[in-house]
């Protein structure tokens, strides 16, 4: 399989855009911005998101008790492109607060779900958290999406907001 033809089909597939954030044992917060989130199972409430093994902040989610998962709405790309830059504090500007559990969190997130780590399975060059639902926050705004290697939005959402 050549790499890059997996990389443009899988341009084609509309994903959700989150900003996962956790606290390590010294107090020290940690985020980053993950496409790779989905739904897993209902009984258990189960979702399910991929950190690469190579992000700084692998460790941190790994052996992580508790993260939270913000989703966000279509006017945080700009969010979404801070937490996806390595190698400053992502933390310093304050757009996050305490939520759930005390992790920082996006109170204007199109929802949030507060985590406790289920399980960690291999993903190849990715590792995948499972997480159980404890607490779920919904927004109400519209949430943003990644197609086509860009931020946009979803149309269709626009004229029929989820229930
Ligand atoms: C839209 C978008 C989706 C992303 N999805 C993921 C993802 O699911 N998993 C991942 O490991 N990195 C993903 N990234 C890249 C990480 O956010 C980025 O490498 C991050 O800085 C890694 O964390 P670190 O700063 O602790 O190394 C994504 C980036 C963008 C812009």
């Amino acid at each position: 399989m050549d790499p890059a033809e997996f990389a443009r089909t899988m341009a084609h597939v509309p994903s959700p855009v989150t900003v996962v954030t956790t606290m390590d044992g010294t107090g020290r917060r940690w985020g980053f911005t993950a496409s790779s989130f989905s739904s897993l199972s209902l009984d258990p409430p189960l979702v399910l998101v991929c950190p690469a093994k190579t992000a700084s902040c692998h460790k941190a989610f790994v052996a992580a008790d508790r993260f939270l998962i913000n989703v966000l709405s279509v006017h945080q790309s700009a969010v979404a492109r801070h937490f996806a830059r390595s190698g400053h504090d992502k933390f310093a500007d304050g757009s996050m607060e305490p939520c759930e559990y005390g992790l920082p969190g996006l109170s204007t997130a199109a929802a949030r779900l507060a985590c406790t780590l289920h399980e960690v399975l291999d993903g190849g060059d990715h590792s995948i958290l499972v997480g159980r639902v404890d607490a779920v926050f919904t927004g109400g705004s519209e949430p943003l999406v990644y197609y086509n290697r860009d931020f946009t939005r979803p149309e269709s959402c626009a004229l029929t907001p989820a229930s």
